[in-house]
């Protein structure tokens, strides 16, 4: 596939310098094809990454550019990008409000999570306009350097799964503080209850790395023990429903727009 630009703005926050690391390390992209903007102009990439104060400089020498903005402050950026493929990482703002705004009219949603830190991301996307065979090619082969990838059908996919995958290591954090807590309420104490609940929530996650999470639940439900117990308690008393309501919560604020 022919070299391309691409171009970061934002590029110096969370979600966009991981990419651009990821980029450059797996060498997806060369550092003398990638730009990266921000406010300040400045930043810690080696010397043949650009790093530039003008959103606009950076979208005309871009091919492709990567929105890593927030979402609030997408309202004061002002570029022009007609003829330009847009990848927006913003949470809440649709595909039709960045291509009103920008003058793009190739606009994919992508929503990555915090794991693009440790190149373990899934990150749906969902593209919104024209885009040939090659570009798809090209925009699974980005997200892949921070993790899988999948291009979802429509674009409240990319809402839902905000609350869902966007969330990254919320949803285990919560856990951990609810196995935490409830165990100093029944005695345990606190440094220990932490140790055990990171075993579950860390540990734990990281053997079901390697192991069918369903299958996992039916071999342990199978011993009827203590496991099991614990579990069917889970289930009578609807933890699926809680989780559900809790992503779509999430995804109604994706969806109503920030
Ligand atoms: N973090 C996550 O887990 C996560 C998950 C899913 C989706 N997202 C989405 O990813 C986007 C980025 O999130 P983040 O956590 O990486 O945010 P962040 O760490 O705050 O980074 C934002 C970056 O944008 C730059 N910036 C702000 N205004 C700018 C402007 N007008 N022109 C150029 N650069 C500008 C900031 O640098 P200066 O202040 O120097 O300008 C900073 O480098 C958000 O839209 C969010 O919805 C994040």
């Amino acid at each position: 596939m022919p070299n391309r630009t691409l171009g970061i703005i934002g590029g110096t926050g969370w979600l966009g310098r991981a990419i651009a690391d990821a980029v450059l390390e797996s060498g997806f992209i060369a550092a003398d094809c990638l730009l990266i903007s921000n406010r300040s102009g400045s930043s810690t990439f080696g010397p043949d990454v650009r790093v530039l104060a003008d959103n606009q400089a950076l979208v005309e020498l871009s091919d492709v550019v990567v929105l890593s903005i927030r979402p609030e402050q997408f309202r004061e950026l002002q570029i022009d990008a007609r003829g330009k493929r847009l990848i927006s990482l913003m949470a809440g703002v649709p595909a039709a409000t960045i291509s009103a705004a920008t003058g793009a009219q190739v606009v994919v949603r992508a929503m990555p999570n915090a794991a693009v830190e440790i190149r373990q991301s899934f990150t749906p996307w969902y593209n919104a306009g024209e885009l040939s065979e090659q570009d798809r090619e090209w925009v699974q082969r980005l997200f892949e350097c921070v993790g899988s990838a999948d291009e979802v059908p429509n674009e409240d996919c990319i809402d839902y799964l905000s609350a869902l995958s966007g969330t990254g290591p919320a949803f285990p954090a919560m856990l951990y503080r609810a196995l935490v807590e409830s165990a100093v309420v029944a005695g345990i104490p606190e440094a220990i209850a932490q140790r055990a609940a990171h075993g579950v929530v860390v540990g734990g996650g990281q053997l079901l790395a390697s192991r069918d999470p369903l299958q996992m639940i039916d071999a342990l439900m199978a011993y009827r023990g203590v496991t099991a117990a614990a579990l069917q308690s889970m289930a009578d008393q609807h933890l699926d429903a809680i989780v559900g309501q809790a992503v779509q919560a999430g995804a109604a604020v994706a969806r109503r727009g920030m």
